[in-house]
C-alpha cells in the first residue's frame, strides 16, 4: 500500500508468484496490480486487483477507509487481472455503487455472471462525477486494448487514472529503468492498437497532467512529458532508436556466424546494433526490439522448405502488432534449396511502409567469399 497524495492511496499490491502474465509473458521482477482509493466527501475506489491478491487488497481498502464509507467503485477495464476481485468488494459493501460504461457492465456479466445494473452509474465519454473537492471526468479509450477501456482525469489534483496505458511489467517498488519494461509491455499488449492510442493521446492533450496512475507499474509523478512522448513515438510506430536489430535463428552455427559478421561490419560503420538468438531469448523482448530500432535484419535457415519455426513465430508476432515504417533486410541459409529469404519477405509484405533492402544474403550451408561481399552490400544499405 502506498500514499500518493494527501487524498490518493494505491491500495493494490504486487506479486512475484506470476509464472506467465496473461498466460505468455515472463515477469522476472514481479507484477504490480494497482488499485487507487481517493478519499473525499464520497470515497472512490478505482479498479480491483488479480484475485490472488484479493485479501490483501480488501485489508488495504479497510485500513485507508478507517471506518469511512466506500461510495463508488470505478471500473476502468474488465480484464480479469483487475476485475476478478470486484464481486467480493461489491458483496462486502452493499451500498457501493459501481461506475462504469455500458460495455464494461456487459463484460462483467459475461465473466462473473452478475448484473450490476441496479447498483450502477453507467457513464458516457466526457461525463463527470463530483465527490467533494475532487471532480472526475471519464475519458473513453476504446481498444486501448479492450473495447470498454476508460481513463479518468481528476481535475483538482490533475491526476490521470490511465487504466492499462503507461503500465509496465515489474513489481510496484522494483527499481529499474521504466522504459525497458514499459516498452516490452506496450508493444506486446497494446502495440496493435497504435491508432486508438493516438486518438486518446489527442484527447489527453487538452488536460494538464501532474500524475499518471496506471494499473501496472509505478506511479508516474514527475517528467510526465517524457512518458507522453514515448507513448506518442510507440503508438505512431515511429523510430525510437536509430540502429539495426538483427534477429537470427541458427541450426549448426553458420547463420549465426553470418549474423555476427554483419554486426561487426555495421559497428565498424558506426551503426548501433542489437542482436538476438530467437531460440534462446524472450520473444516478447525481441518483439520490443523490432519496434525500438529503425531497421531489422532477419537471418534464418530453411527447414522443411519453410522458415525456421522460431523465426516464423517471431515474424507472426510482429505482423500481428502492426509492424510498419521500418527498413528490413534478410539473410537466408539453405544447403540445397534456400527458401527462407523469400518466405520471410512474403510474410512481411502485408505490413505498411516496409523498405526492403535489395541485397538478400544467400548462404549455401556455410559462409563463402560471395556471402562476405553480400554482407558488405547489406551493411552499406543499412547505414
Ligand atoms: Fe492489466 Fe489489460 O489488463
Amino acid at each position: 500500500m502506498n500514499k500518493i497524495t494527501d487524498y490518493i492511496y494505491n491500495v493494490g499490491s504486487s506479486s512475484y508468484d506470476v509464472d506467465l502474465f496473461e498466460g505468455q509473458y515472463i515477469v522476472p521482477n514481479g507484477m504490480a496490480y494497482n488499485s487507487y482509493l481517493v478519499l473525499d466527501e464520497k470515497n472512490v475506489l478505482f479498479d480491483g486487483v488479480d484475485s490472488s491478491l484479493k485479501e490483501e487488497w480488501e485489508k488495504n481498502v479497510e485500513t485507508v477507509l478507517s471506518g469511512k464509507s466506500l461510495d463508488y467503485l470505478v471500473v476502468s477495464h474488465v480484464e480479469p487481472d483487475h476485475s476478478s476481485s470486484i464481486t467480493a468488494i461489491m458483496d462486502k459493501y452493499p451500498n457501493l455503487t459501481i461506475v462504469l460504461n455500458a460495455k464494461a457492465i456487459a463484460l462483467i456479466k459475461q465473466f462473473y455472471g452478475v448484473d450490476y445494473t441496479n447498483r450502477a452509474i453507467i457513464v458516457k465519454d466526457g461525463d463527470t462525477l463530483t465527490c467533494g473537492s475532487h471532480e472526475f471526468k471519464f475519458v473513453f479509450a476504446p481498444m486501448v486494448h479492450w473495447p470498454e477501456v476508460m481513463m479518468t482525469y481528476e481535475l483538482t489534483e490533475k491526476v490521470l487514472f490511465s487504466a492499462d496505458a503507461f503500465g509496465k511489467f515489474g513489481a510496484y517498488d522494483y527499481k529499474e529503468d521504466w522504459a525497458c519494461e514499459a516498452r516490452r509491455y506496450y508493444f506486446n499488449i497494446v502495440g496493435k492498437y497504435g491508432v486508438q492510442v493516438q486518438a486518446v493521446l489527442k484527447k489527453l492533450a487538452n488536460f494538464k497532467i501532474n500524475i499518471i496512475l496506471g494499473l501496472h507499474g509505478p506511479s508516474l509523478t514527475e517528467n510526465i512529458e517524457y512518458y507522453l512522448n514515448l507513448y506518442d513515438i510507440w503508438s505512431s510506430y515511429s523510430v525510437e532508436v536509430d540502429g539495426v536489430f538483427i534477429a537470427y535463428a541458427s541450426i549448426y552455427g553458420n547463420t549465426k556466424k553470418a549474423a555476427y559478421l554483419l554486426k561487426d561490419k555495421l559497428e565498424k560503420l558506426g551503426v548501433r546494433v542489437a542482436i538476438s538468438d530467437l531460440a534462446r531469448s524472450d520473444i516478447a523482448e525481441n518483439v520490443e526490439d523490432a519496434f525500438k530500432y529503425g531497421k531489422l535484419v532477419l537471418a534464418s535457415p530453411t527447414t522443411d522448405m519453410d522458415v525456421f519455426p522460431v523465426m516464423k513465430e517471431f515474424i507472426s508476432h510482429i505482423v500481428s502488432k502492426n509492424y510498419q515504417n521500418r527498413k528490413v533486410g534478410f539473410i537466408e541459409n539453405g544447403s540445397w534449396a534456400a527458401q527462407s529469404g523469400k518466405i520471410m519477405k512474403e510474410m512481411l509484405e502485408k505490413c505498411k511502409n516496409i523498405d526492403f533492402c535489395t541485397t538478400t544474403v544467400s548462404i549455401k550451408s556455410a559462409l563463402s567469399e560471395k556471402n562476405d561481399a553480400e554482407l558488405d552490400f547489406l551493411a552499406s544499405e543499412l547505414v
